[in-house]
């Protein structure tokens, strides 16, 4: 399968997530950065649904709370200065098992510490929680990079994941897979409709 150009490849985990939103859906953000993919989230919920947004820099939170503001879409997102591994704990026992579309853009915050990484062991526990609590026909969409320190055995684990959810007979799309350093990949795991 081709490598998925860089630049391109938010744009394309956005529309994998847009397709499958719908008004009034419970959205997860489990790495809110500059909080893009956050409001992409909120505007497909629209102001019937809500979006929970994770991540663990301040100035994420920051960034993604102003950028929210200016577009007018914070009254719908709930943002969350904790791992995404955590990800269950903040659901309400109504909104278990009822997201629609969980993302997890790993790596580094754009134009910030690269130092501060997402890591193996918690995005494994997060990529877990996010799927099983989505609703029947949710997504799972998760954006891998290998061009960093860490980023190949990051990469291994959400393969790992992915493998694991097709023996299980799921629908897995693995779009842009291609172990050389440097390439950025899409996982797409699917839950069936009811
Ligand atoms: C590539 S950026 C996300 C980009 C973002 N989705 C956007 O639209 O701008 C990765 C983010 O993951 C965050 N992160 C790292 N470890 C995390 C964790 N355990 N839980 C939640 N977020 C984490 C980083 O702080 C960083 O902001």
């Amino acid at each position: 399968m081709a490598p998925v150009n860089p630049i391109r490849v938010t744009e394309r985990a956005q529309k994998l997530a847009t397709e499958i939103l719908r008004p009034g859906d419970i959205a997860v953000d489990g790495t809110a950065g500059k909080g893009r993919d956050t409001a992409c989230l909120a505007q497909a919920v629209g102001p019937s649904g809500h979006v929970h947004a994770f991540d663990i820099q301040p100035e994420a939170i920051a960034s993604t709370h102003n950028l929210l503001e200016v577009a007018g879409l914070l009254g719908r997102v709930s943002l969350h200065q904790r791992s995404h591994a955590e990800l269950a704990d903040v659901l309400t026992p109504d909104q278990r098992g009822k997201i629609g579309v969980a993302i997890f853009n790993l790596g580094y915050l754009p134009g910030g510490d690269q130092d501060i990484i997402t890591q193996p062991d918690s995005t494994d526990r997060a990529l877990r929680a996010g799927f099983e609590n989505l609703r029947p026909g949710g997504r799972l969409i998760c954006v891998a990079y290998t061009g960093h320190p860490g980023g190949p055995e990051e990469s291994d684990i959400v393969l790992t994941f992915a493998e694991q959810q097709a023996q299980a007979g799921l629908h897995v799309e693995k779009i842009g897979y291609y172990p050389t350093p440097g390439k950025p990949w899409i996982l797409v795991v699917n839950k069936p409709a009811a």
